[in-house]
């Protein structure tokens, strides 16, 4: 096979051709990018019935020693629920050694790391003095890794009070549990305890590795906060970004029903605002619009998810005088946040109401902020939009065979009408497995085909971007975590191929194969900004079992592509079905090496299955 590329400029794609897609699913936030240790802080995760589910938090004492209940007394409006203990040990009847109390396990085990230190903020009040141990301690044997004493001496604390205190871990234990305990008889009651590391991005909460793992994505934007998390299989459960903002303390918290799990909102709307800002990408909001899987809201009454959207526009990029604005700089964020793009639903456009309810909110938004880039759910791929809007969301979950046959998906689509924003794209079930390479080279032709037709398609995220592995709520994922590990999936790797693209200039590239039809290539021009040097970045999939041989010819270049300074990225593996995992979390990753052929005519082996990326230094 022979592919020319032509290297003549045709157009520039845009900017923000590659983006993130961060959905709370699989614990993305709650129990992984967010980096509380503390799982369901303030005992609500029963909704504000009394006694609640305090799960995952478990006793330590028997009946002879302790007895816990919740009640409503907790000193926060939007999360009446309080735990109360009543101790029971005394002198005549002995507390265990260590006392008794709760313990929280956090997210399938804490982090603890020797010589970290960790804030621990809880509220307390008793019917006396107050003398509880704070400690963190390895879940399985028990053994102390860092712990603090907390007394009110002989001062009463009857009324709720701040408690706060920071300490440094002694040992390291991937798998330890926040203890709070006390041989004082008498009751207490506790309320809002979050366990932070100290050591997060910028102070802003985001668990670094984590937070890194997708800076190293370069994603031009960031698109948050869901998915069908938006939308709740019930809109009782949705995502509503009111109830995620200002003090943690007093949010309240909500059950994602599509996922099924609580989240006690450290990572609501303003965490998702400050994370695209210090990733450098721009804000994607998608916000519910009056519609879950299982039940809507009438077109006629739309009214008040209306005032919604527009108040948490004005959250993120109002005046910090004005209304929502001011809560968000009360956050400490008093500088507009640059959104510019939001989206009315998620994979909504065949409900009932969705055309109504769309309208509704497309008028408003627009009439207020008419710089905002309105994202519809309605596919405008096969046929044009039936309503005004900037943009049109595309979804696509397939096999890999599909996948790899959809890189030509948009080559006829009209080029006329709003733009496509493939906002979330895999494949998935049987080809897919829990991240194989398989899955990853069909996305790669996919990409492909996307960027070759970046006129109409101007944004594209894989999804889902996080998994925690103690509980995949769905597979495959880009980056698997668990409290202290972290690996990249092929997917991920292939994502990396494409960071150049974004603003890169686009060049004409023709496959001439009589008979392959496994192939599929891209080259595009850029400038690297690490050393201010121009490439051609020339990508090559060979979606088939054998090897190929390839003459790559570049017609055009004004200089001579340099062999010193040109390298080969290829990512294979010698099975299709190979995937990383913690123990070999490297058994897929790019593989770098120095291009010593370079040239503008030059004979290229394309290994089966491989994604093949060339870079010429011109
Ligand atoms: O990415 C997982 C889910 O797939 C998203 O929540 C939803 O938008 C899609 O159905």
């Amino acid at each position: 096979s022979t592919l020319i590329i032509d290297a003549i400029a045709t157009r520039k794609i845009p900017d923000t051709f590659l983006g993130a897609f961060f959905e709370e699913i699989n614990h993305a936030g709650a129990g992984g990018l967010w980096a509380e240790l503390v799982r369901n802080r303030g005992f609500e995760a029963g909704g504000s019935n009394v006694p609640s589910n305090i799960y995952p938090w478990s006793i330590i004492g028997d009946d002879s020693t302790i007895l816990v209940s919740t009640d409503r007394t907790s000193s926060f409006e939007r999360n009446k629920v309080a735990l109360s203990m009543k101790v029971l040990c005394n002198e005549s009847n002995p507390c265990p050694s260590g006392g008794v109390g709760i313990s929280n396990p956090g997210y399938w085990g804490m982090n603890i790391e020797k010589g970290k230190k960790y804030k621990v903020v809880f509220y307390a009040k008793a019917d006396g003095a107050i003398n509880l141990n704070v400690s963190f301690v390895g879940t399985e044997k028990g053994e102390k890794l860092a712990s603090n004493n907390i007394r009110s001496y002989k001062h009463n604390v009857t009324n709720w009070t701040r408690m706060e205190v920071i300490i440094e871990a002694k040992a390291t234990n991937h798998n330890a549990s926040l203890q709070i305990t006390t041989s004082k008889s008498g009751f207490v009651w506790l309320d809002q305890v979050s366990a932070m590391p100290l050591d997060t991005y910028k102070g802003h909460g985001f668990r670094k590795d984590l937070f890194q793992m997708v800076a190293d994505l370069k994603p031009k934007f960031f698109r948050f906060p869901g998915g069908c998390y938006v939308e709740g299989d019930y809109l009782r459960n949705a995502f509503r970004w009111k109830d995620t903002v200002g003090p943690w303390e007093e949010r309240p918290g909500h059950y994602g029903d599509v996922w099924n799990y609580w989240s006690d909102d450290g990572f609501g709307f303003f965490e998702g605002l400050q994370l695209a800002e210090d990733l450098g990408a721009l804000p994607v909001w998608v916000f519910n619009n009056g519609i879950s899987h299982h039940d809507e809201v009438n077109t006629s009454a739309i009214a008040p998810f209306v005032h919604e959207a527009l108040d948490g526009i004005e959250f993120a990029r109002g005046s910090p005088e004005s209304r929502w604005g001011s809560l968000r700089a009360s956050m400490g964020h008093p500088k507009p946040f640059d959104l510019r793009i939001v989206a009315i639903g998620n994979e909504d456009c065949d409900k009932f109401n969705y055309k109504g309810n769309y309208l509704k909110f497309y008028d408003a938004i627009r009439r207020v902020y008419p710089d905002i880039q309105i994202i519809s759910n309605c596919d405008g791929s096969e046929n044009p939009l039936d309503h005004p809007a900037d943009l049109y969301d595309f979804h696509i979950y397939t096999n890999a065979e599909d996948m790899f046959s959809k890189s030509t998906k948009f080559d006829n689509v009209s080029r006329y009408g709003p733009k496509a924003f493939v906002s979330e794209y895999a494949v998935w079930q049987d080809d897919a497995g829990n991240g194989t390479l398989l899955a990853a080279v069909a996305e790669a032709a996919f990409l492909i085909g996307l960027e070759k037709n970046s006129d109409i398609v101007s944004m594209v995220s894989y999804a889902p971007l996080f998994v925690n592995a103690n509980d995949r709520k769905w597979t495959p994922d880009a980056i698997a975590f668990d409290s202290y590990r972290h690996y990249e999936t092929p997917s991920y790797w292939v994502q990396c191929l494409f960071i150049p693209s974004s603003g890169a200039t686009l060049l004409n590239s023709t496959l001439l194969s009589s008979s392959n039809k496994s192939l599929a290539a891209s080259a595009i021009e850029y400038t690297n900004p690490a050393n201010k040097k121009n490439y051609l970045r020339i990508k090559v999939v060979n979606f088939g079992d054998h090897t190929e041989n390839l003459r790559i010819f570049v017609n055009g270049l004004d200089s001579k592509v340099q062999q010193s300074g040109s390298t080969k990225i290829v990512l294979t593996a010698p099975n299709v079905r190979e995937e990383n995992s913690f123990s070999e979390p490297k058994k897929i990753v790019p593989q770098h090496t120095s291009l010593e052929a370079a040239s503008e005519d030059m004979n290229v082996i394309l290994s089966p299955y491989s994604v093949t990326s060339f870079d010429l230094l011109i």
